[in-house]
C-alpha cells in the first residue's frame, strides 16, 4: 500500500475518502485514483531534474484520462503520444503542444498531418521510410517538421520481455550505427528540422545503470552531429521508471539525475523525460466485488466482478498487483482470485496468500494506475469500468462506466 491509500478505523481509504462510499455509489468494477498522488510523483520527478532545462512528458499511453491529463497538463508537463487518438486526447486536456513529443513505429499519413497541423514539438522517428514520410507529408503541408531519432541501443533493459524496447530483436528505434547517416540524409530535406535525438529501452526498470548506459551511447551521437555541425536542442531519455508492486526497491528518479543531470549540463541542450506508469502507478486502485467463493480439491477461487478485459496485466505479463480488502482484516489463506471471463488466463492473482474473504465483501487491487483502464477492452461485451478521481475529502466521477448501450454504438447502422 502505498501514501494515498490507508487503512483509518479500519476502512480502506483514498485520501480522505473510505473507498467503499465510492463502490457503494458508483458500483464495481471502477478505477480510483489520488490527485495528490499523482501530483507528489509528477513533482518528485521534475524536482529531480530542476538543475537543467528539461520538460516531464506524461506518457499517455499508461492512463489517458482526461481529468487526469488535465491535471498534469495544469502542473507544467508535456506529453509523450503513441497515435493520432493520444494527441486528440492531449489536445483535448489542454497539452501544449509544443511539449508533445509523438513515438510509434507505425505512423500513418493522416497522423502525420495531424500532428504537424497541431506543431507538436517534435516526432520521435523510428525508420528511414517513416522519416522520408514525414518529410513529403511536411513538403506537402509546406512546413518543416521537427524531428528526432529513435534509437535502439542495443542494451538489455533487464525487465519482462514484452516491455523490453531498446534490443535490436525487437521493433523499436533505429540502430545507433545508422544513426549518422540518417541525420544526414534528414539534414538535405528542406522539410525535414532535426532538433532532437530520442530512447526509451523499456519500462518498469528498477535499476537505472540500464538508462545510463543507454544515454551514453545516445549522447555520443549527440556528440559526433555537433562536430558535424548539428546542434540538436533536446535529448530525450524516455521513461521506464519501475514502481514498487510488492517488495521492489526501484532506485527512482534521483538516482538517474545524479548521473543524467551531469551529463546533460556539458552539453547545451534541454532533456526530454517520458514517465507514465511513475507517476500514476501506484496512484490507482482497482475497487471490485467479490461475487462468489467456489472450491474444488485443488483450489479456492475467489471470483470478482473485475476481469481480465478491466486489469490485463496479471494475465499478459504474469504481473503481481497486491489485493486489499476494504475492511481491514488479519487472517490469510491461499487462493487464485478470478473475474467472469472465459479464459483460464482470467485472472487477477493465482496462488495468493490473503486475507480470507466472503462473498459480497468489496475488494482493492493495488498499483493499478498504469496500464490499468487505458489496456481495457470490451471482451466478453463487458461495458468498461468507471473512473473516479479522489482529492481530498471529496471525489468526482471522471468517466461514467460504460452502457450496453456503448457495446453497439457504431455497428447499429443496419
Ligand atoms: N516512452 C515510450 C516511447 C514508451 O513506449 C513508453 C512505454 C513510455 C515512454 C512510458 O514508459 P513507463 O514510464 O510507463 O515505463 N503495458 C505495459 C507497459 C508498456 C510500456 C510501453 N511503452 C505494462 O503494463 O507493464
Amino acid at each position: 500500500m502505498t501514501g494515498a491509500y490507508f487503512y483509518h478505523n479500519g476502512h480502506l481509504y483514498g485520501e480522505g475518502v473510505r473507498l467503499a462510499d465510492i463502490a457503494e455509489e458508483v458500483g464495481t468494477p471502477t478505477y480510483v485514483y489520488s490527485q495528490a498522488a499523482i501530483t507528489h510523483s509528477y513533482r518528485e520527478i521534475d524536482r529531480a531534474f530542476a538543475a537543467v532545462p528539461h520538460i516531464v512528458c506524461f506518457s499517455l499511453k499508461s492512463n489517458s484520462n482526461l481529468a487526469i491529463s488535465r491535471l498534469l497538463a495544469g502542473l507544467g508537463a508535456g506529453a509523450d503520444i503513441v497515435s493520432g487518438g493520444e494527441l486528440f486526447k492531449a489536445i483535448e486536456a489542454g497539452f501544449d503542444p509544443g511539449k508533445i513529443v509523438y513515438a510509434s513505429v507505425g505512423k500513418t499519413v493522416p497522423e502525420i498531418e495531424y500532428a504537424l497541423q497541431n506543431r507538436i514539438l517534435m516526432f520521435n522517428v523510428e525508420s528511414q521510410a517513416e522519416m522520408e514520410t514525414i518529410a513529403a507529408v511536411a513538403e506537402r503541408l509546406h512546413c518543416r517538421a521537427p524531428i528526432a531519432l529513435r534509437l535502439n541501443p542495443d542494451i538489455e533493459a533487464k525487465t519482462h520481455p514484452y516491455i523490453t524496447t531498446g534490443m535490436k530483436q525487437y521493433k523499436f528505434g533505429i540502430p545507433t550505427e545508422e544513426a549518422l547517416t540518417l541525420y544526414q540524409q534528414a539534414m538535405t530535406l528542406p522539410s525535414l528540422e532535426p532538433v532532437g535525438i530520442q530512447m526509451h529501452i523499456g519500462s518498469q526498470l528498477l535499476k537505472v545503470q540500464p538508462i545510463v548506459d543507454a544515454a551514453r551511447k545516445l549522447l555520443e551521437v549527440y556528440d559526433h552531429l555537433r562536430e558535424m555541425g548539428l546542434s540538436l536542442r533536446y535529448v530525450d531519455i524516455g521513461g521506464g521508471l519501475g514502481i514498487t508492486y510488492r517488495d521492489e526497491a526501484p532506485e527512482g528518479p534521483q538516482v538517474l539525475a545524479k548521473t543524467i543531470v551531469p551529463m546533460i549540463k556539458e552539453r547545451d541542450c534541454t532533456l526530454i523525460v517520458e514517465p507514465g506508469r511513475f507517476i500514476v502507478g501506484n496512484a490507482g486502485v482497482l475497487l471490485t466485488r467479490v461475487l462468489y467463493i467456489k472450491r474444488n480439491e485443488l483450489k479456492k477461487f475467489v471470483i470478482v466482478d473485475a476481469a481480465m478485459n478491466d486489469l490485463i496485466r496479471p494475465a499478459l505479463y504474469d504481473a503481481y498487483h497486491a489485493i486489499l480488502p476494504l475492511v481491514e482484516k488479519r487472517e490469510t489463506e491461499v487462493v487464485d482470485v478470478v473475474g467472469p471471463v472465459c479464459e483460464s488466463g482470467d485472472f487477477l492473482a493465482r496462488e495468493r496468500e490473503m486475507v480470507i474473504v466472503e462473498q459480497g465483501e468489496l475488494l482493492a487491487v493495488q498499483s493499478a494506475g498504469a496500464y490499468g483502464f487505458s489496456m481495457s477492452s470490451n471482451y466478453n461485451a463487458r461495458p468498461r469500468a468507471a473512473e473516479v478521481l479522489v482529492s481530498g475529502d471529496h471525489w468526482k466521477l471522471v468517466r461514467r462506466r460504460e452502457t450496453y448501450e456503448d457495446l453497439v454504438r457504431g455497428e447499429d447502422q443496419a
